[in-house]
């Protein structure tokens, strides 16, 4: 499927500066804090180029991970070799071969689907394959940050031989939120080449979220406003759900 992501695959690594062992770190503590059940088995849900993935792997968890794009996948399994089992599938759409104790959804994947239908779709898909008392732990761009952060902002990145252009447009009244990418790549004649993709995002009410997860199935233990356990504020860019499976799989 094209999730928008594989221009950008090859690069994403590069110019990305997300704390992913802060992640992590947020990830296990919200485990300690609030599992009913020890964890082991951990679903990666939109995975992307796997740099989560492999911190769960080192950690220990047994880790499915599932993306839609092949060409993320592919930056990913070059990372964790036969330690996780990848799979190319639609997060509204999946199939995992058994239950887990945990799923991990991070960094604004759950922004990429765009309607409460597709929401609704994942969230029942996660509750389904997670044991009653597990977690998932999520985080979404917040209103704010949709407002007052990307509005129609630029963004430009830069390294050795590439440059990625970020232009953002957001729609107030929609919601929808696109990024137009273009991504400039010198040849080895030192011409640069430029490719472009679009990719849309879906300001989600919080509210909107809370409402979906309880009808799927979960409770919503905690909504952090950082990975380090910081309160939710108006001006949180980001905000981290902890929600439980109280309905999900008898333990198996
Ligand atoms: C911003 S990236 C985050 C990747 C990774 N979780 C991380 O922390 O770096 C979003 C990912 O969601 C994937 N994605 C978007 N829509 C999807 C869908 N409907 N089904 C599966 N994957 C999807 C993209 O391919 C991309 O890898």
């Amino acid at each position: 499927m094209n999730t928008g992501f594989s221009l950008i695959a090859s690069c994403y690594d590069g110019f990305n500066c997300a704390g992913y062992r802060k992640y992590l770190a947020f990830f296990k503590a919200v485990l300690e804090k609030y599992s009913d059940i020890r964890v082991k088995e951990v679903l990666d849900l939109g995975c992307g180029t796997g740099e989560l993935t492999k911190l769960l792997m080192d950690e220990g968890y047994d880790v499915a991970a599932v993306d839609g794009s092949e060409e993320m996948l592919s930056v990913a399994a070059a990372k964790c070799g036969d330690g996780v089992l990848f799979t190319c599938q639609d997060m509204r759409d999946f199939e995992l071969y058994g239950t887990v104790q945990a799923t991990v959804c991070s960094f604004d994947c759950l922004n990429y689907l765009l309607k409460a239908e597709d929401l609704r779709r994942c969230f029942s898909l996660v509750n389904n394959y997670t044991e009653k008392g597990g977690l998932f732990v999520f985080d979404v761009n917040t209103p704010y940050r949709y407002k007052k952060v990307f509005a129609d902002n630029a963004y430009v990145y830069e390294d050795e031989g590439r440059m990625l252009v970020w232009q953002n447009s957001f729609n107030e009244k929609s919601g929808l939120c696109d990024f137009y990418l273009t991504l400039f790549s010198e040849g080895k004649d030192g011409a640069y080449e430029r490719r472009d993709t679009v990719q849309r995002q879906k300001r989600h009410a919080l509210s909107r979220i809370r409402a979906l997860l309880k009808e799927c199935g979960f409770e919503v233990t905690a909504v952090y406003g950082d990975t380090d356990l910081g309160a939710l504020a108006e001006d949180s860019e980001k905000a981290y759900f902890v929600a439980k499976s109280v309905s999900g799989r008898a333990q198996g």
